[in-house]
């Protein structure tokens, strides 16, 4: 085996990396609940709290301090519904942070009701069958709350076939053509969204999600779904979770010519967490190497945990 001249030194490593990554293409999930009590830590979520609406604030300027300022917002309001559900406190939440801070941050809102059903479900059954009719109509009037409200963009992760045409429909009706969509395209199935869903109050009461989240051991199918969405028109697409993903990136990319991002999950965010609370790896080592392995697989964009603290974890500040 020869030695590898250009590994061997620093500026060579940098000058030969074909990654190369701004903060701009780091998204920072944040949770706003509805409550007006403390806000409370998630475990294995590290710095990212079910924030009440003031924290929220509070963190979001100093997130842009740190040029932190793409951010993916999951609201999670008290009530639950079977039908007619009211997105008003999410509707104050959006008002409130796009009050404060205006255009210098991009305001993302997921769009689902998991955390709104009784059941838990991202759709809404009749008849115990999933009625993808009803649950069209439901997520795209909540999708025009959102838009009229003031968010910059929407990211519909239900599952559901039509959301993104249905949505993007509505959004050129009501003259808001400029709100992207990025759509949680192709999206597994996973024992990874543990912590999310224990912030977001969103566990499915019976049965799981395999009707409707994709099948892991699938790759094709995977893709199939990206490029549906594309179709449907979406703006931006996304693979999720993350490190199960990787291999679907660039040929979704290949096949839609849209730019492919990654959500790097809540249990695989944690994972990291937990490993370097018990001293057995460094944690922005470890991110760093994820970020990295993302990009070397052509992700475009990342949703990560750890967004806000980019300038520490890579950009040396
Ligand atoms: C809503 C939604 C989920 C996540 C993002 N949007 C939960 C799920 O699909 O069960 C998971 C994100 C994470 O685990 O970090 N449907």
């Amino acid at each position: 085996m020869k030695i590898n001249r250009i590994l061997s030194n620093e500026i060579l490593r940098n000058m030969c990396s074909d990654t190369a990554f701004l903060k701009d293409q780091l998204i920072q999930p944040i949770f706003i609940k509805e409550s007006n009590e403390n806000s409370n830590s998630i475990p294995g979520l590290g710095k990212n709290k079910l924030f009440n609406l003031n924290d929220a604030l509070k963190r979001i300027e100093k997130d842009l301090k740190k040029e932190c300022r793409n951010f993916l917002l999951f609201p999670v309001q008290n009530e639950k519904f079977e039908n007619d559900f009211n997105v008003s406190f999410t509707e104050k939440i959006i008002i409130n942070i796009k009050e404060n801070f205006g255009s210098d941050i991009f305001l993302w809102l997921d769009l689902c009701i998991c955390s709104l059903t009784k059941s838990g479900h991202c759709c809404i059954f009749t008849n115990e069958k999933i009625d993808i009719n009803k649950s069209l109509k439901c997520m795209t009037k909540i999708a025009s709350s959102y838009a009229n409200s003031g968010a910059d963009g929407i990211a519909p992760s239900s599952m559901t076939p039509g959301i993104v045409k249905n949505v993007r429909n509505m959004l050129d009706k009501n003259s808001k053509e400029n709100i992207p969509i990025m759509s949680y395209s192709s999206k597994f199935a996973s024992n990874f969204y543990g912590p999310f869903r224990e912030a977001a109050d969103s566990a499915p009461q019976f049965g799981d999600r395999k009707q409707y989240q994709l099948d892991v051991r699938s790759k094709e199918s995977a893709i199939a779904s990206s490029i549906s969405y594309a179709k449907e028109g979406a703006d931006l697409l996304m693979v999720k979770p993350g490190l199960t993903s990787i291999d679907l990136i660039s040929d979704i990319h290949t096949k839609t010519k849209k730019p492919v991002g990654v959500y790097h999950v809540s249990g695989e965010y944690a994972g990291i967490e937990i490993l370097s609370q018990k001293k057995l790896i460094n944690f922005d080592a470890a991110m760093s190497e994820v970020w990295d392995a993302f990009k070397r697989a052509g992700a475009q964009f990342i949703i990560s945990y750890a967004a806000r603290d980019a300038s520490r974890i890579y950009f040396n500040g």
